[in-house]
């Protein structure tokens, strides 16, 4: 699909070019789009460079980009948020998560933005009505949250505001499905939006069975990377009861729906995760990894990500699926 006709051929700008923003920048700078990018601290953007060519790099080595320098070459670093928006047609903000910075930053945008310019915000969790509500461009502002690095996972979380115009919810959509994100669509707020309630349901039962002594974290993890996760990297949860009973989803919720009732009902009572509760899964997971090690297995993951990206896309280029 291309990019809608008023965004083709018109650059895009990030702001914040962290570790989201830069990833944003190798997703809309590998589909052809020119990128500006604006950071307010001028030792990340000193650090950009390097950044996005080393993750280019692991992508070409996986088959998953052709022309490293070309992709690269439609980066700029711009002076200022003025100048980093000017004549855009899509802004993706990705500053700090806090409502503060958010504000601030969207007040200054406000004042700079063209009059068609749709502005999307990674935000995890801040909803857009939260910093956008006295804008005179708030019918253009609504949040598309990534997952990181958006480059190798594509799906991307698109919430309005109550104000958000319809058109600048479709016009994003577009514009992600013609950079090769895989956009999901919420009809309104909700906290949390869809991915992290899907993810904190399952987080929610996995503290709760380690609390209770059932399994170690490894054993917990483990149901996940070698039994659940295996499917869900090619299809989610409806479409897997679909396929787990004889007669598809209606005679699986007939079979096992009292089931799953039960066992939502007996976790009537939410906990916190409490400190010495995490202090049990830590030691258990700092005895597999010492602290030292996160960033040399962040690193293997997203190596593990690409080599899976690698194969979806000869899966996809195969069935057109
Ligand atoms: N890290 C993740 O896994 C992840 C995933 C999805 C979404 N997000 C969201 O993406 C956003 C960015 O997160 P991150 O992990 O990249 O954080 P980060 O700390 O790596 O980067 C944030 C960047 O924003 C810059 N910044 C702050 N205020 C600014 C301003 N007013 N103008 C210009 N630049 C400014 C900072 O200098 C910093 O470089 C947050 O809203 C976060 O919740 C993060």
């Amino acid at each position: 699909m291309s990019a809608p006709t008023d965004m083709a051929g018109r650059p895009v700008a990030v702001i914040g070019a962290g570790l989201v923003g830069s990833g944003w920048a190798i997703v809309f700078a590998r589909a052809g789009f020119a990128v500006r990018v604006f950071d307010q601290n001028a030792a990340t953007l000193a650090a950009f460079g390097q950044a996005v060519g080393d993750s280019l790099a692991d992508l070409q080595r996986f088959g998953l980009v052709d022309d490293p320098a070309a992709i690269a070459a439609r980066m700029s670093v711009a002076g200022s948020l003025a100048e980093a928006v000017d004549g855009v047609a899509y802004v993706q903000e990705s500053v700090f998560e806090r409502v503060d910075v958010k504000c601030a930053l969207y007040e200054q945008l406000d004042a700079v933005l063209g009059p068609e310019t749709i502005v999307g915000s990674s935000s995890s969790g801040i909803p857009a009505s939260a910093f956008t509500e006295g804008l005179a461009s708030r019918s253009r502002c609504l949040i598309a949250h990534p997952v990181n690095p958006p480059y190798l996972v594509p799906v991307v979380e698109l919430v309005p505001a109550p104000w958000t115009d319809a058109a600048a919810v479709a016009a994003t959509r577009s514009l992600m499905q013609a950079v090769g994100q895989v956009p999901v669509t919420l009809t309104r707020e909700v906290q949390g939006f869809v991915l992290n309630r899907l993810q904190g349901a399952l987080l929610r039962e996995a503290w709760a069975l380690f609390d209770e002594g059932y399994c170690s974290a490894q054993d917990i993890d483990n149901t996940v990377c070698h039994g659940l996760g295996l499917r869900w990297s090619f299809m989610g949860p409806f479409e897997t009861i679909d396929l787990n009973a004889p007669a598809g989803v209606r005679d699986y919720a007939e079979r096992l729906g009292g089931l799953y009732l039960d066992i939502v009902r007996s976790r009537a009572d939410p906990q916190p995760w409490g400190d010495a509760l995490v202090g049990r899964v830590e030691a258990e997971r700092r005895g597999r990894l010492p602290l030292s090690g996160l960033p040399g297995r962040c690193r293997w993951r997203d190596q593990r990500l690409m080599a899976l990206a690698a194969h979806k896309r000869a899966m996809a280029e195969e069935t057109g699926e």
